[in-house]
């Protein structure tokens, strides 16, 4: 027990003079607290301000060239006032970020934040917690989300998890503990160069490009990867992985794993996860589900029954910033068995050694469990997030964007000018403005989109479904609405139709 005296101690003493050449009472602290604090609640108010009127602004718009010019600066030797940068920051940064946080904002797989996520950004950078080890209580909130997310996939209590950037990491991460869980601890020493076990791994057509990448980064390659095809639903064909994985294994090749996708990055489509989880167990496979925004439809009552079996996978990757609206970045890598992670990162150090009392107790780390040491507070954003609304709250945000694709669907399907694309099973909508031959098509839809960017009030991205540039429309954000749809429908009608007229 350290006695209050020695704490005294260590407190500045009046009339103190430095015994350094540099005044050592410098430091980057507010010298006026009051005024500083005043700053601080303007800035606050200001962002609070901006996220109450995020409707009245544009979606997004082009970055002018002054704006872009003015990040071109040379290295500054001397501070500039923090109020002069803060207004810097509201004229010329806010007003050109994406604008995901804005309800008309439909573009890629995108979640738009909350104030709520935003205060408790804030609260973890004045906290400051670096938490990839020691015992502090930071790492008990991580653990409590990891013990949520076993209650919600229904995993058992040998489970471990881990924040991370996003589902491209932490999709990384799962390979690289299905490679370990293969060819055992020794493939960290010997790495894969002398290998001759042949490893290949399976998933859909519809897969992210981080499942590739991953196999690329993990030294297995991209040719291990083979890339089943989809059904009707744009599921992966279970039918034909089974086919694959025993003409590999005929070939002389060792399956490893399975990836299944619980909503692909372009349609949304959820594979059979039971399926696939009872093929990973026949042929002793990893089965890994890649449910970036998807996963998280386990808060939904509607959602969840799509992704039964994803109860038996072995390891989940997902994102609290995409359908959880946790603010970015939020990645999460969720492992059945968590021996195998620890046998994947774990190393020991002699500067990190653990101990039984004081700050290194505690023993295993989150640097014991994935490649980060240094490590954000991403947990405290979730924690508050999940805390504030309740998964309730949070599921019914998830059914509501569904809903919303539904009526984006049927909207479409009531109007001759336009074609789905995809089946909608979960909240996003591939459809296109038709218009005679397949080029003048694509190329009209293709300026269709860039045109609903630049208005400013809708804002989907492209993509390609067979030969038609499709506008997909990404639902992800709890403040979109039925007006957003509605708005959204008729531009694209707009300027299908004035094209047809010219
Ligand atoms: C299905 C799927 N997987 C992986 C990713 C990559 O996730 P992140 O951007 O968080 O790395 C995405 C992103 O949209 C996705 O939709």
């Amino acid at each position: 027990m350290v006695c209050s005296n020695a704490l005294d101690a260590l407190k500045p003493k009046a009339g103190h003079v430095s015994r350094l050449a540099v005044n050592d009472e410098e430091s980057l602290d507010p010298t006026d607290w009051p005024a500083f604090q005043l700053q601080a609640h303007a800035m606050l108010d200001d962002m609070l301000g901006h996220i109450q009127t995020l409707r009245m602004r544009p979606v997004w718009q082009a970055v002018p060239d002054r704006v872009r010019q003015t990040f071109t600066e040379a290295l500054p030797q001397q501070g500039t006032d923090l109020a002069q940068l803060h207004q810097r920051f509201l004229s010329d940064v806010v007003p050109y970020s994406v604008g995901n946080a804005h309800p008309g904002f439909m573009g890629w797989v995108q979640g738009g934040g909350t104030a709520v996520g935003m205060l408790a950004e804030m609260l973890a950078a004045g906290l400051n917690a670096n938490v990839g080890g020691r015992d502090q209580i930071p790492l008990a909130v991580e653990k409590q989300i990891l013990r949520w997310m076993v209650e919600l996939f229904k995993f058992p209590a040998t489970a471990n998890g881990l924040f991370v950037t996003g589902t491209s990491i932490a999709n990384l991460i799962a390979v690289l503990i299905a490679r370990t869980a293969r060819l055992g601890q020794v493939v960290r020493e010997d790495g894969l160069t002398h290998n001759t076990r042949r490893l290949t791994a399976y998933t859909s057509a519809g897969a992210h490009v981080c499942v590739s990448q991953a196999m690329d980064l993990t030294g297995l390659g991209t040719h291990a990867l083979r890339v089943i095809p989809v059904n009707a639903q744009c599921q992966i064909d279970t039918v034909l992985l089974h086919a694959a994985i025993k003409a590999d294994q005929a070939a002389g090749f060792e399956p490893f794993l399975i990836v299944g996708s619980a909503g692909t990055v372009d349609v949304g489509a959820v594979d059979d996860l039971a399926a696939l989880a009872a093929i990973a167990a026949s042929e002793n496979l990893w089965f890994h589900v890649d449910g970036a925004f998807g996963a998280l439809g386990m808060l939904s009552p509607q959602v969840a029954p799509l992704l039964a079996g994803i109860e038996r996978a072995d390891s989940i990757a997902f994102d609290f910033h995409k359908w959880g609206q946790v603010p970015y970045d939020a990645g999460y890598i969720l492992v059945r068995d968590g021996t195998h992670q620890l046998d994947t990162f774990a190393k020991s150090t002699t500067y990190l050694q653990r101990d039984a009392r004081g700050m290194s107790a505690g023993s295993p780390w989150p640097c014991d469990l994935g490649p980060d040491l240094s490590r954000g507070f991403r947990a405290l954003k979730t924690w508050f997030t999940i805390g504030t609304f309740g998964t309730e709250q949070l599921g019914r945000m998830i059914t509501k964007t569904c809903e919303l694709a539904q009526y984006l669907k049927s909207k479409i399907q009531q109007d001759s000018r336009l074609e789905l694309l995809a089946p909608v099973s979960l909240s996003i909508v591939c459809f296109r403005y038709v218009a005679g031959p397949l080029e003048t098509a694509n190329q009209l839809n293709a300026d269709i989109l860039i045109a609903l960017q630049e208005s400013g009030v809708v804002a989907p991205s492209g993509t390609w479904i067979g030969p038609h540039f499709a506008l997909r429309a990404a639902i992800m954000n709890h403040r979109s609405t039925a007006i957003d749809i509605d708005h959204l429908i008729q531009q694209v009608l707009n300027l299908g139709d004035e094209w047809r007229e010219h």
